[in-house]
């Protein structure tokens, strides 16, 4: 019988550069695992460009693209790949909404509004659907 493992759904977070640089990794690391999360890969990275431009392939298009490429290439990241039952919107919901200085006002206890400042800088990613963990998890991990 071929059955899905529900009970180990993984994701992909990252704690962008300004977190990285804030010093905030490892009271992410300890929201993480005191959450219920295991952290079954990591790694430090300095992206480049052309890994940012092709992991933001789908917002390519917009405004903000330029911008957001520069922000992720300005210093380390760490990536993780998550995994608990339901980690893709529970990870969702632990780093709260994406503009971390509305994140402050409405979701106070969130990652991003520790250490986020706002639309741009906000910290943290987590993959959004099963489909784009699945993506971004290959894209860092083999
Ligand atoms: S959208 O348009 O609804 O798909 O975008 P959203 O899901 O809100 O955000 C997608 C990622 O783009 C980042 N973002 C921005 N960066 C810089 N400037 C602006 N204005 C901006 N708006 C959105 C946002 O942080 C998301 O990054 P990730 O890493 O996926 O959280």
């Amino acid at each position: 019988l071929a059955t899905a493992d529900l009970g180990n759904e993984r994701t992909l977070a990252i704690v962008k550069p300004d977190g990285v640089s804030g010093m905030y990794t490892s009271s992410v690391k300890k929201i993480i695992l005191e959450s219920g999360f295991a952290i079954q890969r990591e790694l430090t990275v300095h992206l480049d460009e052309d890994s940012v431009r092709r992991f933001y392939a789908e917002h390519s298009t917009k405004s903000f693209f330029p911008s957001l490429v520069k922000y992720m290439t300005s210093g380390p990241v760490l990536i993780m790949v998550l995994e608990k039952t339901n980690a893709i919107a529970d990870w969702r919901a632990l780093i709260g909404p994406t503009d971390a200085s509305k994140a402050k006002v409405t979701h106070p206890d969130s990652i991003r509004a520790m250490c986020g400042q706002d639309l741009e800088r906000n910290c943290v990613h987590g993959s959004d659907s099963l489909d784009s963990a699945a993506r971004e998890i290959s894209f860092f991990f083999y």
